[in-house]
């Protein structure tokens, strides 16, 4: 048992014995740790960081400047007023604004770093909230206020529904396609008809990606709806707004700059250490009105010299985000980073491509990101032998892959965020799906 090896009550109580000590409980504790540089490894989405992107949050642990307020941390406040520029301006937001000025106006864009993307998606609904129902900080909310979106939406939207007070009922779910993607069509017709039962729309959500496939909303559509009835547009790109920093596949994002709000989380596809998400907003002003506490103490509105974040997050106080945000671009350069998206969307498109021609995996859909789920059917068809698969694959340390339920059915699921995973890695991924299915299915 890992607690019993690290000995935590004895360590809690009488504090490392000496260096060597020091040394014994942190290669331990490595053991016990998942190894994402493997290039076995397509499991969760968090970053594979590069090899000195963990500087940042040493420096952060030694001096301790959040960078919540700018006279609290003014060099992490200054990285990340410059970054979120630089990702205001990948969607197009920028407007001629150099990278340098921090001052946020009403009618040009703004944004903030958030603790991930769960954090981010409740700044961006709450923000939506006080401009559908500016009261509602005071009085509570409206209880016609709904939020239309796809049903694939991650937990984290119907998780900030219910925080907000409205309660997850409040999400009224847009039929999706066989493969969860919205089916833009159907807004209209649920529009007129919320309409009719004097339902007050508060914002529509789009999947840019969808978690368990990967795959986008139609954004350009759900904005063009949007701009037409005048809604909120937010856009959960926590996983795939990355596309923004490559070339190949900007594409996918067509229709972004109609969003209200965005949000990306750089913890995914940026390379940077978990936890670190932006959450962006066409015009300051829906930022500004997201929250409404008075904090005498820290929010000091026309004395601010640089970029303070505090008045605009649920977080008080805040790591210094931006530093390590910025600092996995500076190891390698911004085109370096755009690549390794690219590339890893390539790569799960190479992948796809070879699985066509492998007897008993079945593919559903074609990817548009770097995620993929498949089903391996050869000796049985059922949900449970598809976990199993997983299981025996993970505890056996070969591979680590991940699994999903998508259309009623459980597959499994790799996410290629792995820089030096190959198509040969993956060949070998599926030699052990094979042989492990077989040894399994001997028993199951
Ligand atoms: C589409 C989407 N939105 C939001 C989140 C939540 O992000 P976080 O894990 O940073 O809280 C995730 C996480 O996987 C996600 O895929």
């Amino acid at each position: 048992m890992i607690a019993q090896e690290l000995q935590l009550k004895e360590r809690l109580e009488n504090g490392f014995k000496d260096e060597n000590d020091l040394l014994y409980f942190t290669q331990t504790y490595l053991q016990h740790t998942n190894h994402l540089t493997h290039p076995h490894y397509y499991g969760h989405q968090v970053a594979v960081p590069q090899e000195l992107s963990g500087i940042p949050e040493l420096i952060h642990g030694t001096i301790n400047n959040p960078s919540s307020l700018y006279e609290m941390g003014p060099a992490g406040g200054t990285l990340e007023g410059f970054m979120i520029n630089w990702m205001l301006d990948k969607v197009g937001w920028l407007q001629g604004k150099d990278y340098y000025n921090f001052k946020f106006e009403s009618g040009s864009s703004s944004g903030l770093l958030t603790h991930g993307g769960s954090v981010a998606n409740l700044t961006a609904l709450a923000a939506a909230r006080a401009k559908a129902a500016p009261d509602a900080w005071q009085y509570g909310n409206p209880k016609n206020l709904v939020v239309m979106g796809a049903a694939t939406a991650h937990y984290s939207i119907a998780r900030a529904l219910s925080l907000l007070g409205m309660g997850s009922e409040a999400f009224v779910p847009v039929p999706v396609d066989a493969n969860e993607v919205m089916q833009a069509e159907y807004l209209e017709n649920i529009y007129d008809d919320l309409k009719s039962k004097n339902k007050q729309v508060m914002c529509v959500v789009a999947n840019a990606c969808a978690t368990s496939t990967g795959l986008f909303d139609p954004i350009e559509s759900i904005g063009d709806f949007c701009q037409k009835h005048q809604l909120w547009f937010h856009v959960d790109g926590a996983h795939g707004a990355a596309a923004l920093a490559g070339e190949k596949y900007t594409h996918l994002l067509k229709g972004i700059d109609k969003a209200s709000s965005i949000i990306w989380d750089a913890h995914k596809m940026m390379r940077v250490p978990a936890l670190c998400t932006a959450v962006l907003f066409r015009d300051f002003k829906d930022q500004a009105g997201a929250f409404q506490q008075k904090g005498s103490y820290v929010f000091h509105d026309d004395e601010v010299v640089g970029m303070d974040s505090m008045p605009y997050t649920v977080e008080c106080t805040k790591s210094a985000l931006g530093t390590k945000l910025f600092w996995a671009f500076a190891l390698e350069g911004q085109k370096a980073i755009g690549h390794y998206v690219d590339n890893s969307f390539q790569l799960t498109q190479e992948f796809y491509e070879f699985l066509q021609n492998e007897n008993g995996f079945e593919t559903p859909y074609t990817p548009q990101s770097n995620i993929l789920c498949f089903r391996y059917t050869a000796d049985n068809s059922t949900d449970a032998f598809q976990k199993q698969l997983r299981y025996q694959i993970i505890n056996d340390k070969k591979h680590y892959l991940t699994s999903c339920i998508m259309n009623g059915k459980r597959y499994l699921r790799v996410v290629l965020m792995n820089p030096s995973t190959t198509l040969d890695h993956l060949k070998a991924l599926i030699a052990t799906i094979r042989s492990t299915s077989k040894s399994l299915s001997q028993g199951f």
